[in-house]
């Protein structure tokens, strides 16, 4: 391992657009040598064109056992950190939903996390540890409209970590899940291409803003981190407070501020 990689090697997923590779360069500047995995050569080629001998590029699919396990095996040593970041959409009310877009969803998003996760892991418990980051979205800690493929992908992120974490934690591996919200990024492009969308979104979030890729690859970065060393089977949700409004739209009468020892005082 040389000086500009102190960090040792990471594996990223769905590294060659989007969120994935805004953590990849994020994960290069903190001195780590990234293995960028993604289905979208093109993309991953370009990706390693700016990043330098940092950035090793591999088309894999993470759907595909035999693709994941080729590839962990290519490694030239284990990683510290692996991050299971990629993943694909496919919305639809669940009663006219094809069969197809359920189980790719399902197969990309929760199966190439398990297929991958397991795949390193075991390369990290023979070296003695590691750190695992999986991405599952806001769609995996509340329901939303025509989401039902998508959001039971990512619901079974959130509890596929705690497992990981579980299993593996006495062999010294952390795992971790990222749940981004509102990120004007990668898949989100088209929707916030739309002001009018963005201006609404934007308006209900508690901080009054979209996130950004950044934002998701700080948080990622930290897990990763030593400071992160005592967080582990944990969900982070990186949106700006807005899984917590599921109260903030009721409807509020007057006497419901007046309750308990309140209440009690104004009839004295
Ligand atoms: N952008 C958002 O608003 C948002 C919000 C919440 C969660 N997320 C999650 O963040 C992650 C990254 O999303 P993004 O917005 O950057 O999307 P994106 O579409 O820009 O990037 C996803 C990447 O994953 C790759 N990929 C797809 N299928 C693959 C497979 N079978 N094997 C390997 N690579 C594959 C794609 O080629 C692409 O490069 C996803 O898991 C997504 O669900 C995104």
């Amino acid at each position: 391992m040389t000086q500009a990689w102190a960090a040792g090697w990471a594996v990223v997923t769905g590294a060659g657009n989007g969120i994935g590779a805004v953590i990849t360069r994020l994960a290069v500047k903190e001195g780590y040598r990234v293995a960028a995995w993604d289905v979208d050569g093109a993309a991953l080629d370009a990706l390693a064109a700016d990043l330098g001998a940092a950035c090793v590029p591999t088309v894999v699919d993470v759907s595909d056992e035999d693709s994941v396990v080729a590839a962990v095996a290519a490694l030239p040593e284990a990683p510290q950190l692996l991050v299971n970041n990629a993943g694909i959409a496919r919305f639809g009310p669940l009663l006219t939903l094809p069969a197809a877009d359920w189980r790719i969803a399902v197969e990309v998003n929760l199966t190439g996390t398990f297929l991958v996760g397991r795949a390193v892991a075991a390369r990290m418990i023979e070296a003695g540890g590691g750190a695992i980051v999986n991405m599952a979205s806001i769609n995996g800690i509340a329901a939303a409209p025509n989401a039902g493929a998508y959001t039971a992908s990512k619901a079974g992120i959130v509890k596929l970590t705690e497992h990981m974490a579980l299993e593996w934690g006495p062999e010294g591996v952390r795992v971790n899940c990222v749940a981004p919200g509102l990120i004007n990024a990668g898949m989100s492009d088209a929707i916030y291409a739309d002001p009018e969308v963005r201006r609404l979104r934007q308006s209900r979030v508690p901080q009054g803003r979209l996130g950004t890729a950044e934002d998701v690859a700080d948080a990622v970065l930290f897990l990763a981190s030593a400071k992160a060393g005592y967080i582990s089977g944990q969900t982070i949700a990186v949106d700006g407070g807005i899984t917590k409004t599921a109260l903030m739209s009721m409807p509020r009468p007057r006497s419901v501020d007046s309750v308990g020892l309140d209440a009690a005082r104004e009839s004295d």
